[in-house]
C-alpha cells in the first residue's frame, strides 16, 4: 500500500494527477449526493458536475501515469535503476497492488460512466439549451416559453432521435462551447439553421403529414390607431387541407408524401430563384423567378427539399410584431381599450430603442404617463393604474421580441407563416414564378389558400352567423 501511494506521489506530476482525480471525484460524489438528497442547483451546478468535473477527473488519470513515465525517464537517465518494473505476481505484495490497481480502476470508470450518463440528460435538459449559456439563446428562450411547444425539449427539434445526430450535434456543441467562451459567436444567431435535421425525423416524431386537416376558420382581432381604439376582426378559412383518400389538397399538399418540391434560393432562403415540383407520375414541373432562367442566376443559390420548417420556421420561439403584441394585450384586457390613442401610444413606445430591458421599462413607462399628462391630464390622474398597467404589458411585448444584447429586434427573424409582416408563402406565390414557356405561374390568388371571409370589419357578418 505504502509502494503504491508512493507511485502516484513520486513525480509532481503524478501527484498534482493523483490530487485532481481525487478531489474531483470526492466533489462529484457530494454534488450527487446532494442531488440524490433532493437539492437541485440548476443548469451551472449540472453544468460543472457532469460536463466540467469528469474533465478534471480524467485529465488527473492520464497525468498520473505520465509522471510515472517522467519519473522512470528521470532514474533512467540516472541509470540507478531499470527503466521499467519487473512485475512479478508471484510475489504478493504486487498482486495486491495489481489488484488494487484495477479495483479502483473499475471504481473509477463507473464514476465516469455514471457522470458522462448524468451529463448527456443535463446537455439534453430545456434548462441547459435555453439558460445555461443564457444571453445567447435568451431570445429563443423567451419566445419559446410563450409558444404551443413550451413543453416539447429543444432537442426533440434540434437533435432528434438516433445516435449518429447525436454525435453530430455534439461535436457542433463543443465548437459552440469554445465560441462562447471566447465571445466569437454572431449577434444575432443567424437564422435559417443549415444543418437542421429534416423535419421527417423531428416534426413528424409528434405530427403526421398524412393527417387531414381540412379548413381552418381563423379569426384574427386587430386594433386601430385612432382615439376610440377600434376593434376589428379578419376572417379567413385556411385551406390548410392534408391528405384525404388518395390524393392532396390545401396547403398541406406540399408535404404529401407523394409530392417532392425542391427550390433553389440565396442563403437567407428569402429569395427563391427556381422551384421544381415532382409529383406521383416523377415529371418534373420547374418555375423560375424572372431572369433566373439563365445567365448568373441560373447558377446562383443552393437547392434544398422543402418540408415542414419552410413554412413552420418558427413553430417554437415565435418571434411577432409590435403591433401584434399591443393587439394581443388590448384583447386580454392588460392594456384598457379605453385609454385613448393607447394603440398608437403603445406600438410607438415599444418600437423605439433602448439600450436594455431595464431601460425599456423604465422609458415605456414614462413615455406612457408623458403622453396622457400632456394630452388628458384629466385621465392621468384617475387611471395611473391603469396607465402603469398597460406600460407593463407593452413592456412584457418588447422584452419577448427585442434583445439587445444579441442585436435582436423586431423583425429579426421573419415567420414564413402567411405573408403579413414578410413575404413567407409570396416568396414562391407571386404570381411571377413561371415555367419557360411562361404558361404557368405558383399563384397568388388568394382563394388559393383562403376565403377571405371578412377583412378588418368592426363587425364582420360572418361572424354574426357563426355566434348568433
Ligand atoms: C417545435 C420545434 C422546436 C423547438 C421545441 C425548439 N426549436 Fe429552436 N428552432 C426550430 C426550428 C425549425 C428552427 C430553424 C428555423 C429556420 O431554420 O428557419 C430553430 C432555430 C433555432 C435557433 C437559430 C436562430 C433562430 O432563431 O432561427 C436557435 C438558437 C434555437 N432554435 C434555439 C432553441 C432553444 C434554446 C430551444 C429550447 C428552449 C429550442 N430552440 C426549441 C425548432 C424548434
Ligand atoms: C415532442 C412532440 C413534438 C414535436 C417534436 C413537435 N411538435 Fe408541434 N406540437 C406538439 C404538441 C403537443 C402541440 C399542441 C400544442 C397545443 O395544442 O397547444 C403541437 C402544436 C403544433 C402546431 C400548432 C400550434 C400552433 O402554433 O398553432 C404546429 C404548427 C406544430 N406543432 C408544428 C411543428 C413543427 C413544424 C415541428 C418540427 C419543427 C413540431 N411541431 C415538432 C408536439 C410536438
Ligand atoms: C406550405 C406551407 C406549409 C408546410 C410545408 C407545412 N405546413 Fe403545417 N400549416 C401551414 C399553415 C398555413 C397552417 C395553418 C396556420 C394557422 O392556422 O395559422 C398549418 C397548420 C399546421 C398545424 C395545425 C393544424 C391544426 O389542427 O390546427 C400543424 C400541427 C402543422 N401545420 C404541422 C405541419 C407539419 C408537421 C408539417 C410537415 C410535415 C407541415 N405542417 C408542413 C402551412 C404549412
Ligand atoms: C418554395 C416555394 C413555395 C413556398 C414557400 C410555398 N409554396 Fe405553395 N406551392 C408551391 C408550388 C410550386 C405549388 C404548385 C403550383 C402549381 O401546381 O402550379 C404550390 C401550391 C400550393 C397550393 C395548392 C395546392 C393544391 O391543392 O394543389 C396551396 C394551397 C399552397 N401552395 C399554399 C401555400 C402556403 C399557404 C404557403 C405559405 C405558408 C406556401 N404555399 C408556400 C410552392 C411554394
Ligand atoms: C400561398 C397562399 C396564400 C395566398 C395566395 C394568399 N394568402 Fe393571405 N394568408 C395566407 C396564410 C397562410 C395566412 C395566415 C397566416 C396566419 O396563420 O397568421 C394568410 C393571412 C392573410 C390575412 C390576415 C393577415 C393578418 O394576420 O391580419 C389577410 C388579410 C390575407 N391573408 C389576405 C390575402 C389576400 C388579399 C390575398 C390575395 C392577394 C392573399 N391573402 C393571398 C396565405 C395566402
Amino acid at each position: 500500500m505504502k509502494g503504491f501511494f508512493a507511485a502516484l506521489t513520486r513525480h509532481p506530476v503524478s501527484l498534482a494527477g493523483t490530487v485532481l482525480t481525487t478531489s474531483a471525484a470526492v466533489l462529484f460524489i457530494a454534488l450527487f449526493a446532494l442531488e440524490l438528497a433532493g437539492m437541485h442547483g440548476g443548469p451551472y451546478v449540472g453544468i460543472i458536475a457532469y460536463l466540467i468535473l469528469p474533465g478534471i477527473f480524467v485529465l488527473g488519470l492520464l497525468l498520473i501515469p505520465l509522471g510515472a513515465r517522467l519519473e522512470r525517464r528521470r532514474r533512467a537517465a540516472g541509470a540507478t535503476e531499470s527503466a521499467f518494473p519487473v512485475v512479478d505476481l508471484n510475489r504478493a505484495e504486487t498482486r495486491n497492488r495489481v489488484i488494487l490497481v484495477f479495483a479502483l480502476s473499475l471504481v473509477n470508470v463507473l464514476l465516469l460512466a455514471v457522470a458522462m450518463y448524468k451529463g448527456m440528460e443535463v446537455m439534453d435538459s430545456t434548462a441547459f439549451c435555453g439558460q445555461a449559456c443564457h444571453s445567447v439563446m435568451s431570445p429563443e428562450f423567451a419566445a419559446y416559453q410563450r409558444g404551443a411547444h413550451a413543453s416539447v425539449a429543444c432537442v426533440d427539434c434540434h437533435i432528434g432521435p438516433g445516435a449518429g445526430w447525436f454525435v453530430k450535434s455534439k461535436l457542433s456543441g463543443a465548437w459552440q462551447v469554445v465560441s462562447v467562451n471566447l465571445d466569437l459567436y454572431p449577434r444575432p444567431i443567424p437564422t435559417p439553421v443549415h444543418n437542421l435535421r429534416p423535419a421527417r425525423d423531428t416534426c413528424e416524431q409528434c405530427h403526421w403529414p398524412q393527417k387531414f386537416v381540412g379548413d381552418r376558420l381563423k379569426v384574427i382581432t386587430s386594433y386601430a390607431d385612432d382615439e376610440e381604439v377600434s376593434e376589428m376582426k379578419t376572417v379567413l378559412l385556411l385551406r390548410v387541407g392534408g391528405i384525404q383518400g388518395r390524393t392532396s389538397h390545401g396547403i398541406h399538399w406540399h408535404v404529401d408524401p407523394e409530392n417532392e418540391i425542391r427550390f433553389r434560393a440565396d442563403e437567407s432562403r428569402e429569395t427563391v430563384y427556381e422551384i421544381e415540383m415532382r409529383g406521383e407520375d416523377g415529371e418534373a414541373v420547374r418555375f423560375f423567378a424572372p431572369g433566373a432562367a439563365e445567365g448568373e442566376l441560373a447558377a446562383a443559390g443552393t437547392w434544398r427539399t422543402m418540408d415542414c420548417v419552410d413554412c413552420h420556421n418558427r413553430p417554437s420561439h415565435t418571434f411577432h410584431s409590435a403591433e401584434d403584441e399591443v393587439d394581443r394585450e388590448l384583447l386580454s384586457g392588460r392594456i384598457a381599450r379605453d385609454l385613448p390613442f393607447v394603440r398608437r401610444e403603445g406600438v410607438r413606445l415599444a418600437r423605439a430603442d433602448y439600450p436594455s430591458h431595464e431601460a425599456a421599462r423604465e422609458a415605456i413607462l414614462a413615455g406612457l404617463r408623458g403622453f396622457y399628462a400632456e394630452q388628458f391630464p384629466e385621465l392621468a390622474a384617475t387611471r395611473a393604474e391603469a396607465i402603469a398597467e398597460a406600460a407593463a404589458a407593452i413592456w412584457d411585448g418588447y422584452r419577448a421580441n427585442v434583445h439587445p444584447t444579441m442585436n435582436v429586434t423586431w423583425g429579426t427573424y421573419p415567420n414564413h407563416i402567411g405573408h403579413e409582416d414578410t413575404p413567407g408563402c409570396f416568396r414562391c406565390h407571386d404570381d411571377l414564378h413561371a415555367t419557360a414557356d411562361g404558361g404557368r405561374v405558383v399563384s397568388q390568388d388568394c382563394e388559393t389558400c383562403h376565403s377571405l371571409l371578412a377583412m378588418e370589419e368592426e363587425d364582420p357578418e360572418i361572424l354574426r352567423v357563426l355566434k348568433p
